[in-house]
């Protein structure tokens, strides 16, 4: 497959598109927050997709989120109190029911007043929590009910799992074809636990079509990572890995070696069009210690998250950019999938998929 060696990427697009649109994906989950950091009757903030949100927990345990943002003159209802029911606002004291987001009370009115306050609603967005995270679904006005929020998928009774989150200063965009690109491994992971540099080699991997995204069909790992060795040491059983990145920011991965496994979920959430944040979740039942994965973990991230900061320095000049053949097809296939997902929303069509079918790829790293 042939194709230009010079790709638009978002930042190549004038400054004046940018501004109208930033490129956000509506309509799917994204997770907010924490479910711990949501305690007692606390209001907390959260921004998403640039929407202010404030969330709550009712005194019965429901998570809710709203934007935070009274309907009468716009002041953020996170000034206000919650009493474990209705969150009051700060200004004229209306009161909003946390989950349905629907007026209780306007202290102002009289009785001769007819305005019917039960018709007023403060904007609220659909909230499930799972695996300790407060899932805030972006509905746009137009949606019905949800699908049920991503969960992390897990293969036995007793596991360990943990999280991470860090900031980028980035376009979700950019964050997306980070988390997916794999030339920048041998490069940026340099950790003498992990592999050297010297290390590198030709990698063919095959990729397969999957519903709002594509698959990277299951695999043994490549050889020349530590972790995959001790592995297939302690089982003596193969080690297969499946890589899925889903629509609109999600990538899985899921190692199984006999009765071992390993799962994880990372996430890159849109907060603003200059900021994103990964949120990465890992379980698994191999003999690993929590403290010790999170090490390997936050040294990942950190390192990722060193590179983004120093692209946005550069970013902020405007460059032009390049998508390259292979390495960088994963991310052609996200631009393509997102780029068809709102047509066909815009259209009412089915979203056509960029792939036609199975591809290997092949790079070096
Ligand atoms: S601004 Fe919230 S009650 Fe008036
Ligand atoms: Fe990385």
């Amino acid at each position: 497959m042939s194709e230009p060696a010079r790709a638009q990427l978002p930042d190549e697009a004038s400054r004046g598109e940018r501004d109208a649109d930033p490129g956000f994906l509506w309509d799917f989950w994204y997770p907010a927050a924490r479910s711990a950091e949501i305690r007692g009757r606390r209001l907390l903030t959260a921004t998403l997709l640039e929407v202010p949100l404030v969330l709550g927990r009712t005194d019965q345990g429901q998570a809710f989120a709203m934007r935070d943002s009274c309907p009468h003159r716009g002041i953020p209802l996170s000034y206000g109190c919650f009493d474990g029911k209705n969150v009051e606002c700060s200004y004229h004291g209306w009161r909003f029911d946390g989950p349905s987001g629907q007026c209780v009370e306007i202290p102002s009115l009289t009785s001769q007043d007819k305005l019917k306050v039960e018709r007023i609603y403060a904007s609220r967005y659909p909230c499930q929590e799972h695996d300790g995270y407060v899932w805030v679904y972006m509905a746009s006005p137009r949606t019905g009910e949800p699908p049920d929020a991503p969960r992390l998928r897990t293969f036995s009774e007793r596991y360990r799992a943990t999280h991470l989150a860090c900031d980028l200063p980035s376009h979700i965009d950019h964050g997306i074809i980070g988390l997916m690109d794999p030339a920048h491994g041998p490069f940026v992971h340099q950790s003498w636990f992990w592999r050297s540099q010297k290390s590198i080699h030709e990698k063919a991997k095959q990729f397969e079509p999957i519903p709002n995204g594509f698959r990277m069909s299951p695999h043994s790992p490549s050889s020349n990572s530590a972790p995959y060795q001790v592995l297939r040491k302690l089982t003596g059983a193969p080690v297969t890995t499946v890589i899925d990145f889903v629509l609109p920011n999600m990538r899985t991965e899921e190692i199984r070696s006999g009765r071992l496994w390993f799962s994880s979920l990372t996430t890159v959430t849109p907060v603003r069009r200059d900021l994103c944040r990964i949120d990465f979740l890992a379980a698994w039942n191999v003999p690993l210690p929590v403290a010790l994965f999170r090490m390997f973990a936050r040294t990942f991230l950190r390192q990722d998250q060193q590179t983004m900061i120093q692209q946005a320095e550069g970013l902020k000049h405007n460059p032009r950019l390049m998508l390259i053949d292979d390495a960088d097809r994963p991310a052609k296939w996200y631009f393509a999938l997102k780029a068809n997902l709102l047509e066909a929303r815009r259209s009412g069509t089915e979203m056509p998929h960029p792939m036609e079918g199975p591809v290997t790829l092949r790079w070096r790293s």
